[in-house]
């Protein structure tokens, strides 16, 4: 079995290929991955030596060096996790979001279709369905709530799923489809909410909260997301979307004061500032189909998940402070100076 992982080298792509890796030892793992501002090489430090891993640094977008790749390697299965994925970028900018996550998605379609491939998945999001009110908690996203986009990063990534349920349907491509809640653990690009939190308050720097904090998130640790997907690889039918979260909502705010408690600091950090451009209110999935049909549920618990994920900020400050005192300087000045 020979699988490759586009965004590879990002927050839930890397920790897909660690579960692969571990849960499959006997599969061939090709990392495909650009390596934009969000890629990181060093992330996949403990498998580059690997004999049954790979790395090829390659533009989903670029026909031609997919082709090429696919040729040379003669994929099994595809699992597309390459996206531009931050919702306050795609609002700055949402050219790049347009042609890597719907452009790039057809490419590899394409190129599934023209070397024959055994499953393509999409590795998609809650944001398609938009926002719940937040005062109807019995509200909840099914995989038949309609699409309903608030930002271009949603929007591009509603437009790649049903280029997805497209192909399947005029191409008989074996496609499935996952829309997960957000998700927090190791690896997570510190520009998202609970790693600017974390590295934010151990600088002693204010820590930025959305208008009021009261919007509502529903958090899934890492390594349930990739252990979902893998089950949709192995039993989920073609043709069908999964939607994938484990009943965690929870206000920003009370986030943002957990991750303060845990590590010691006080809360006047906290600073309200100007709200995000066409917000959502609250995500809430259903996640009955995938338990039902997969016997899918989630492993790790709110409360044990972030202080793992606190420890291991805490214990990996390199792979952060290096990304932090980059190009992403000049991002949170321009996002977040005068805000
Ligand atoms: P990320 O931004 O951490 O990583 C994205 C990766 O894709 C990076 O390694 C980057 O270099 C790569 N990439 C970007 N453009 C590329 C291109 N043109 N060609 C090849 N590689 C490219 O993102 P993430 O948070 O790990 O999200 C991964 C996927 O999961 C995305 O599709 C996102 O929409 C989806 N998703 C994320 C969450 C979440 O909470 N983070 C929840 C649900 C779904
Ligand atoms: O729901 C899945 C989605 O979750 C994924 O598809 C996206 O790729 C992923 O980035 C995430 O989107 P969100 O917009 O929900 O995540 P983010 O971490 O950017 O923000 C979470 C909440 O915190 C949101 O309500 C905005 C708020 N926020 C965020 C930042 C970065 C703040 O209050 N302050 C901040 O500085």
């Amino acid at each position: 079995m020979t699988i490759i992982v586009t965004g590879g080298a990002g927050f839930i792509g890397s920790n897909f290929i660690f579960y692969t890796l571990k849960n499959h030892p006997k599969y061939r793992v090709i990392c495909l991955d650009k390596l934009t501002y969000a890629g990181n090489l060093s992330t996949l430090k403990d498998v580059m030596d690997k004999p049954n891993f790979k790395f090829v640094k390659v533009d989903i977008c670029d026909r031609e060096a997919v082709y090429r790749l696919f040729e040379s390697e003669k994929p099994d299965v595809v699992v597309n996790f390459a996206a531009e994925s931050h919702v306050d970028r795609s609002i700055e900018s949402p050219d790049v979001f347009l042609r890597t996550n719907i452009i790039g998605t057809s490419v590899l379609m394409d190129a599934c279709r023209k070397y024959g491939i055994e499953r393509f998945h999409q590795v998609s999001t809650d944001e398609v369905y938009g926002d719940l009110p937040i005062d109807r908690p019995d509200l909840f996203f099914t995989e038949e709530t309609p699409l309903h986009t608030s930002s271009p990063y949603s929007s591009s990534k509603a437009s790649a799923d049903l280029l997805a349920l497209a192909y399947h349907r005029t191409y008989g491509l074996p496609v499935t489809i996952s829309r997960c809640s957000n998700n927090y653990g190791p690896y997570h690009f510190p520009e998202k909410l609970i790693p600017l939190m974390i590295a934010n308050a151990l600088n002693d720097k204010p820590l930025p909260v959305y208008g009021k904090g009261e919007n509502i998130r529903d958090w899934l640790y890492v390594e349930d997301h990739c252990k979902a997907i893998d089950l949709i690889l192995q039993k989920g039918r073609v043709g069908e979307v999964y939607n994938i979260g484990g009943h965690n909502e929870m206000r920003n705010i009370d986030i943002v004061k957990i991750i303060l408690k845990e590590l010691g600091k006080p809360e006047s950090l906290i600073t309200f500032v100007t709200d995000r451009k066409g917000h959502d209110l609250r995500y809430a999935i259903d996640p009955t189909k995938i338990h039902t049909e997969l016997g899918w549920l989630p492993e790790t618990k709110f409360a044990d998940g972030i202080k793992k994920t606190i420890k291991w900020y805490l214990e990996n400050r390199s792979w952060w402070e290096e990304i932090i005192s980059g190009e992403y300087m000049d991002y949170y000045d321009k996002m977040y100076s005068n805000r």
